[in-house]
């Protein structure tokens, strides 16, 4: 394609990330799948990674490397996009108010650009261990016949929604976080960059 077929936006977002040594991977992820391999230097500069969504199935969650920490891919289905209105009362901050560092399109019930797809930070915002995912509802989730699902945190017991939202009563102080994060396309996601620009 020539550079004039390309659209403003896009245009934008290969200069930024062109600028920066793009790079992308994926990692134990379930099931696991691959995008591409960084290079050594680029995992230590932070630099923005681009993950290919396309396969991701409905239900799966895809994990990838971002300045060293977990994110999530999470495509969510439309039973699992329904809890997300039922479970607001065992909530701690189900509008995501608390923590302004999060940005805008965090503030949503579904936490992000896209209901489908959620984009987390996998660090507990206790004490920053791995929260276990618990994706599945009911009792097979080993957290009794009502947990509609969500994420589980085995240091201290936290919980989480589908959304990343902290439930009352447990450790973790605020909702997990969300990355800056923007679609270069339908099936293409760059973490690290949004519209205002690389974190
Ligand atoms: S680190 Fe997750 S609950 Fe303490």
């Amino acid at each position: 394609m020539s550079e004039e077929g390309v659209n403003p936006r896009r245009r934008r977002l290969l200069a930024i990330t062109s600028g920066l040594g793009l790079v992308g991977t994926a990692f134990a992820a379930t099931p696991f799948v691959l995008s591409m391999m960084p290079s050594a230097r680029a995992k230590a500069s932070g630099a923005p990674v681009e993950v290919d969504i396309g396969k991701v199935e409905p239900g799966q969650l895809l994990t990838v490397e971002w300045r060293g920490k977990p994110v999530w891919i999470l495509r969510r289905t439309p039973e699992m996009l329904k809890t997300l209105k039922e479970d607001e009362n065992f909530l701690a901050d189900p509008k995501s108010s608390v923590d302004s560092q999060q940005p805008s399109y965090a503030q949503n019930i579904a936490r992000s650009i896209k209901p489908e797809y959620l984009v987390l930070v996998g660090i507990c915002t206790h004490l920053g261990c791995s929260p276990a995912q618990r994706l599945e509802a009911g009792a097979v989730s080993g957290l009794g016949d009502q947990w509609p699902g969500g994420f589980f945190c085995p240091c201290h017991g936290s919980k989480f929604d589908l959304s990343g939202r902290v439930y009352k009563n447990v450790p973790a102080p605020t909702n997990l976080e969300v990355p800056p994060y923007t679609y270069m396309s339908d099936t293409r996601i760059i973490i690290g960059v949004d519209q205002k620009g690389a974190a």
